[in-house]
């Protein structure tokens, strides 16, 4: 039997659940996450002038949290599942949720810089790769790729589409170079829910997966390694780090499918949205 997907419009003011239903929204809902997204991008444009080799995480985060205090928004990850920083932040081989602290930034390391105020009730989720000082020519290549992966995964999503065009497409283009896709996380409805349905995996069958209709807002935030896509979560239940030990990048981007196309909330305006910044 077809797999059924269940799609709700929903008004701005409305309560809004985590019941598997794909949310529909109007002109509030992508106004409001027009703001949240522009501050999303506003704080990792900020980033670029604050990373290099000797900043600890830990600094980064102290900064972003302030960013965020400071905009009158609220880090949706303080709190979130007893998750207690401002951002992520994955360094070279660290696939994802990376935890700020003492960990200094030495010249030549990658790292991926997470992260999602909630203004108004509404999360603006996005990530980039940051280089401090000069990586290796293979790094910078990972990290070129793994950006070009989230914009062919973001012009896959088209109204009328499938939700697997989009991990079709990174899959396709990341395979060229073997790279490793990462299964074990996902992009997600994104919206007044941190987390929603539907999850929106980055590796794919093209024309599979419930149909792309104007109003849903999701993330795409493909995570590629440079070996192969195996994860492993640490002890401290958050670390997820490549098996292998290769090296891993990740952008994200906040979109909303439209009538014509699609919409990227959190564009940098500044044009800063992959390096070499
Ligand atoms: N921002 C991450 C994402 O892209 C989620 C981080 S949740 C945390 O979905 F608790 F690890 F911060
Ligand atoms: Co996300
Ligand atoms: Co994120």
């Amino acid at each position: 039997m077809a797999a059924m997907h269940q799609y709700q419009l929903v008004d701005s003011d409305q309560t809004v659940y985590r019941d598997g239903t794909i949310k529909l929204h109007g002109p509030e809902g992508f106004d409001a996450m027009r703001k949240a997204g522009r501050l999303a991008a506003e704080i990792l444009d900020a980033c670029v002038d604050l990373v290099r080799p000797g900043v600890t995480t830990g600094q980064l985060d102290d900064a972003i949290r302030g960013m965020m205090l400071d905009a009158g928004a609220v880090p949706a990850t303080l709190g979130y599942r007893g998750y207690a920083h401002s951002s992520c932040i994955s360094i070279n081989h660290v696939i994802c949720h990376g935890i700020p602290g003492d960990k200094v930034l030495k010249d030549g390391d990658i790292l991926n810089i997470d992260v999602t105020p909630l203004v108004d009730g509404w999360h603006g989720d996005t990530s980039r790769m940051f280089y401090a000082g000069e990586p290796s020519l293979k790094a910078k290549k990972l990290v070129e790729v793994t950006y070009e992966c989230l914009m062919l995964g973001i012009a896959a999503a088209q109204p009328g589409a499938r939700l697997g065009d989009i991990g079709a497409a990174i899959e396709a283009h990341a395979n060229q170079f073997r790279y490793g896709v990462v299964r074990e996380f996902c992009g997600h409805g994104v919206g007044r829910l941190f987390h929603d349905a539907p999850e929106v995996v980055h590796a794919a069958k093209a024309g599979t997966g419930p149909e792309l209709k104007p109003g849903m807002f999701f993330t795409i935030e493909p995570m590629i390694n440079l070996g192969k896509p195996w994860a492993k979560v640490l002890g401290d239940g958050w670390t997820a780090v490549t098996r292998d030990k290769s090296l891993s990048a990740q952008f994200e981007h906040s979109i909303a499918i439209t009538e014509t196309g699609n919409e990227i909330f959190t564009k940098s305006p500044t044009g800063r949205d992959c390096p070499p910044y």
